[in-house]
């Protein structure tokens, strides 16, 4: 996005600190990183054009979707447009392994207070922020391990998504780092095998101008 638009200048925020490791030479001179939490921005009020968050829904409590999105929205310069794009752990034509993964992902994720069947509708929460207008909802349709190359990405992204979960899901599952390995091969073989894919939900609009 930097390269295709070299007038604007781009921040990206985590609360990790992989942005450390990535080699200056790879990024695009109009791009820059901070180490920050999203409930808590660095940034004055209404500082961006367009704000986007993505792929956070298994990250937030009830109490800090409010948090977050007040402070988006705060970044945001009236006019500007906002972005919640997601992830959706609710495979479409998953091999029948899958769901034991499901299970424990989502009993986890509970426990923590989040509902990740409701991962879908965070795009829509746009709408109960009552400052955001003009509001598009709409999914992309994200093949998991066929469909060419993008496929490819889309289950090596899923499998490192698998095994980023391996210490909170594996104990739930009953499995030692080995059996835990195996499970998350036979699921991705399966993804490949049976064409599984997934539903991308995403969500933008304009915050309102007053007067
Ligand atoms: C699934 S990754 C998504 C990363 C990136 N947004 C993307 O779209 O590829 C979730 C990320 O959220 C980060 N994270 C969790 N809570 C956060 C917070 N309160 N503020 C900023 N980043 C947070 C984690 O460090 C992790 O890198």
């Amino acid at each position: 996005m930097a390269e295709e638009f070299p007038e604007s200048t781009f921040v990206g925020v985590d609360l990790a600190t992989f942005f450390n490791a990535v080699d200056p030479d790879d990024v695009p001179i109009n791009c820059s990183f901070q180490q920050a939490s999203i409930l808590h921005l660095p940034f004055e009020d209404e500082t961006f054009d367009f704000v986007i968050q993505r792929f956070l829904g298994m990250a937030y409590s009830p109490s800090d979707w409010e948090t977050a999105l007040k402070e988006l929205i705060r970044v945001l310069k009236p006019g500007g447009w906002i972005e919640l794009a997601e992830g959706n752990f609710i495979m479409q034509r998953p091999p029948a392994c899958y769901q034991r993964f499901y299970n424990s992902l989502a009993a986890v994720c509970l426990s923590r207070g989040v509902d990740i069947s409701l991962l879908h509708a965070v795009p829509m929460r746009l709408a109960e922020t009552g400052v955001i207008e003009d509001i598009t909802i709409d999914y992309l349709s994200i093949p998991t391990g066929w469909h060419g190359r993008i496929g490819d990405i889309c289950l090596a992204s899923f499998g490192a998504a698998m095994r980023a979960l391996r210490p909170a899901i594996a104990p739930t599952m009953g499995l030692d780092n080995e059996g835990y390995e195996a499970m998350c091969q036979e699921v991705l073989n399966g993804f490949r095998e049976k064409k599984t894919w997934f539903k991308a939900p995403y969500g933008f609009g304009m915050k309102r101008v007053e007067g």
